[in-house]
C-alpha cells in the first residue's frame, strides 16, 4: 500500500476549490508514455497550471499500471527538479469497477473516476458510494458520472448518447458523496464527435443543462469529458502526409471557454494530444525518409505537444498562472 502523499501527488480538493472560486478548468490530460508525460509537465510547469494526469484502462493495458504509477511519480520529481511548483494529481480515468479503483488507490493514485454511467441509476449510486467510502479513508478524490457520452475508443465505447438529467444530480451527489461529477451535455470521446460535413455545422453544447446542474449543485465541481477540439491544423498535417481522417470534428474552443465561465472545473483532453503526436511523426518521417532514431521524431512531437498544452491552458481552460493559488 502506497499513499499518494508519499509520492508528492495531490488530490483534487484544493484544485477544484480554487477553480470554482476563480472560474477556470483544471486540465485532465491523458498519458500512455514518457513523451506525453514530459510534454504535460513542461507545458503545465511553464504556464504555472495545476494538472490532473489521467490513466485510462487502455493506457494500463498498453504501458502497465505499475510503470504508469512510477511515471506519475517521475513527473512529480521532474517538475520539482525544473523548479515548477505545480500541484499534480494522478487520476484513474473511467475506472469500471470497485476492485480497479481500490487497486489504484492502494498503489498511489490521488484521484479516481468511477464511471458507472452505463449502469442503472441505483446501481451507479451503490458502486460509486462504495468507491467513495474507500477512497475517502485514504483522502483520495472521486469523480463520478451521470449521463452517457457517445464515442468510440478502446475501452470507452457507446453508440448512444444520453444527456444528464438535471433532476437527478442533487440526489446522486448527496447519496454518493462524490467529489466531482462528470455530466453529458453533448461532448463525446474521440476524433469524430459530430456527424456533420463542416465545422460551421457543429451544434452548440447543451449549456441549458449545464446551467441547470450548476444551479442545483451550487459550488460543486463539474467535469466535461470528450472535450478535445480536434484541431484542424493537426488533422490537415495528418491528411497531407498520408493520413485519412475524414470529417473529424471536435468541440470548438470558444464553447469550452464558455463552459469554464459557467463553472466547469475540469476538462478532459486526450484526442488532441494524440493528433499532435501523429501529425508530427507523419510529417517528420515523410520529410526524412532516412531517419530511424525515435528521438528524432518523438522529441519534436513532444515539444509540439507541450506547446499545444501551454496554449490550451492559457487560452481555453484559463488554468495558466493558477497553480500559485492552490
Ligand atoms: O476517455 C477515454 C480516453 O481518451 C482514453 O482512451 O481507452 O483509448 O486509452 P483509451
Ligand atoms: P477526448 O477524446 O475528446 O480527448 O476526451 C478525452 C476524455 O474524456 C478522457 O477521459
Ligand atoms: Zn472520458
Amino acid at each position: 500500500m502506497v499513499s499518494f502523499k508519499e509520492l508528492g501527488l495531490k488530490n483534487t480538493r484544493k484544485m477544484f476549490e480554487v477553480s470554482l472560486e476563480k472560474k477556470f478548468a483544471v486540465p485532465g490530460y491523458n498519458i500512455n508514455n514518457l513523451e506525453q508525460l514530459q510534454a504535460i509537465i513542461i507545458g503545465c510547469g511553464e504556464t504555472d497550471s495545476p494538472v490532473i494526469i489521467q490513466i485510462s484502462q487502455g493506457a494500463r493495458d498498453y504501458a502497465n499500471q505499475t510503470m504508469l504509477r512510477y511515471l506519475g511519480q517521475g513527473g512529480v520529481e521532474m517538475a520539482k527538479e525544473l523548479g515548477y511548483n505545480i500541484p499534480i494529481a494522478l487520476h484513474l480515468d473511467h475506472g469500471n469497477s470497485f476492485e480497479l479503483c481500490k487497486d489504484c488507490i492502494d498503489s498511489g493514485f490521488s484521484s479516481i473516476m468511477f464511471d458507472g454511467s452505463h449502469l442503472e441509476y441505483e446501481k451507479n449510486i451503490e458502486v460509486t458510494k462504495k468507491v467513495v467510502e474507500y477512497a475517502h479513508k485514504n483522502d483520495v478524490s472521486v469523480e463520478a458520472e451521470l449521463g452517457v457520452l457517445a464515442g468510440i475508443e478502446e475501452h470507452v465505447k457507446s453508440e448512444v448518447h444520453k444527456y444528464t438529467d438535471p433532476e437527478q444530480v442533487e440526489d446522486f451527489v448527496n447519496r454518493t458523496q462524490c467529489d466531482s461529477l462528470a455530466i453529458a451535455i453533448g461532448t463525446s470521446h474521440g476524433a469524430y464527435k459530430f456527424k456533420v460535413d463542416k465545422q460551421e455545422d457543429i451544434p452548440e453544447l447543451r449549456f441549458d443543462i449545464l446551467k441547470d446542474v450548476r444551479k442545483r449543485l451550487g459550488k460543486f465541481p463539474i467535469v466535461l469529458h470528450g472535450s478535445s477540439s480536434v484541431l484542424k491544423k493537426y488533422v490537415d498535417v495528418i491528411n497531407n502526409y498520408g493520413g485519412n481522417l475524414e470529417k473529424a470534428f471536435g468541440i470548438p474552443e470558444e464553447q469550452l471557454r464558455k463552459a469554464t465561465e459557467f463553472g466547469v472545473s475540469k476538462i478532459n483532453i486526450d484526442t488532441d494530444g494524440r493528433l499532435v503526436v501523429t501529425a508530427m511523426v507523419r510529417k517528420i518521417l515523410a520529410e526524412n525518409p532516412k531517419e530511424f532514431d525515435p528521438r528524432k521524431y518523438l522529441g519534436p512531437a513532444r515539444d509540439e505537444l507541450s506547446e499545444m498544452i501551454k496554449r490550451k491552458n492559457k487560452e481555453v481552460l484559463g488554468s495558466a498562472d493558477q497553480a500559485k493559488f492552490i
